[in-house]
């Protein structure tokens, strides 16, 4: 069999592992595999590379991915999706594993539901919103390179006498924000799940300054608060806003100022959070991910994706991972405002 690897979306650590647990498993099936370069747009202008043993066998600890990414929607592009099959038809593939978030499997599902395509997916995003699977790799190499910001912001913001702002990335789902809140110790968090009361928060961080001096706020991306836009200016080709142009972290620090009176400071660490080498969490799943992703091709399972449920790889419906967005619920909400003291 001929096997297609394309990922697509925004990257993360992990990705190298799947493609190389895809590939070695894979091997075993005597599975040919060529890399489909930059997500969807690599399928919609057949622009390949080979993808043998020697090209997969030093990544499992490389972040990024080795086939490079891209947001291409090829349903958004005229005839595109003709173009697609006619290019999967042409490579000679027999099937294709597509490893990406909502967006990129989205495609994934379209495609297998509208024009038959043998494909499979696996779950990838540091964002960790993907239903379905109870875990996506990508989110904890994320969350620990924000843990380790927070805890340098919280240094100096002690040595100075300043509240800190740290704005992590999470457009509709705040577990980044939320897990880095907690791990780190955090005084507030807002999430783009529940609303900020700025005023409450305030008052809160003026209570903790004056027992510590400082005061630690991690801000998610998609956070909401009064007098904020959620939806202007420029779109991605899967309509989403670019978030990290609204500067949300700097308009909560100013807010925040005013009402306190107390000096503060803000960071962005953006896409150094996507950066980096995967955790061992994220290579172990990963890997897994591929490999139970090669085997989902050798049965035939078509419109499945690898998902994680306890300590099992199983596979599920690509559109139960695409139905809905999983986001952060009311248990997590709760236990994170617990270390809010
Ligand atoms: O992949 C998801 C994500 O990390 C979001 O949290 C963030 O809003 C977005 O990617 C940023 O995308 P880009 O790399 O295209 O700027």
């Amino acid at each position: 069999m001929k096997v297609g690897i394309l990922t697509g979306g925004g990257d993360c650590p992990g990705l190298n592992p799947a493609i190389q647990g895809a590939v070695l498993k894979g091997i075993d099936f005597g599975f040919e595999f060529v890399g489909i370069l930059e997500g969807w747009k690599g399928l919609l202008e057949a622009k390949t590379v080979p993808l043998a043993l020697s090209d997969v066998e030093e990544i499992i600890n490389k972040g990024g991915t080795i086939l490079g990414t891209s947001r291409t929607n090829p349903f958004k592009v005229e005839g595109g999706p003709e173009k697609c099959m006619e290019n999967f038809k042409k490579l000679g593939l027999d099937a294709l594993i597509a490893m990406g978030g909502e967006d990129t499997l989205g495609v994934a599902n379209r495609f297998y539901n509208e024009y038959k395509m043998n494909v499979v997916g696996v779950p990838k995003t540091m964002d960790n919103d993907l239903n379905a699977t109870d875990y996506t790799f990508g989110f904890d190499s994320s969350v620990t390179v924000a843990v380790d910001a927070a805890e340098r912001l919280k240094d100096t913001g002690k040595s100075h006498r300043r509240i800190m702002v740290l704005e992590v990335m999470g457009r509709h789902a705040g577990w980044v924000a939320l897990f880095t809140a907690i791990a780190s110790g955090a005084d507030w968090v807002m999430l783009p799940e529940e609303d900020t009361n700025i005023d409450k928060m305030c008052e809160h961080l003026k209570k903790v300054y004056e027992r510590k001096k400082t005061a630690l706020v991690i801000v998610s991306e998609g956070a909401k608060f009064e007098g904020v836009e959620e939806e202007v200016g420029e779109k991605d080709a899967f309509g989403h806003t670019i978030l990290q142009k609204r500067g949300l972290a700097q308009r909560v620090a100013d807010v925040i100022k005013e009402k306190t009176k107390i000096e503060v400071r803000s960071a962005v660490i953006g896409h150094i959070q996507r950066g980096g080498a995967p955790t061992l969490f994220d290579r172990i799943l990963g890997f897994r991910c591929g490999v139970k992703a090669a085997e989902l091709v050798k049965n035939g399972e078509f419109g499945k994706m690898a998902a994680m449920r306890g300590k099992d790889i199983i596979a599920v419906p690509l559109s139960d991972a695409v139905s809905n967005l999983k986001v952060v619920d009311k248990y997590w909400i709760d236990l994170v405002k617990t270390i809010f003291k």
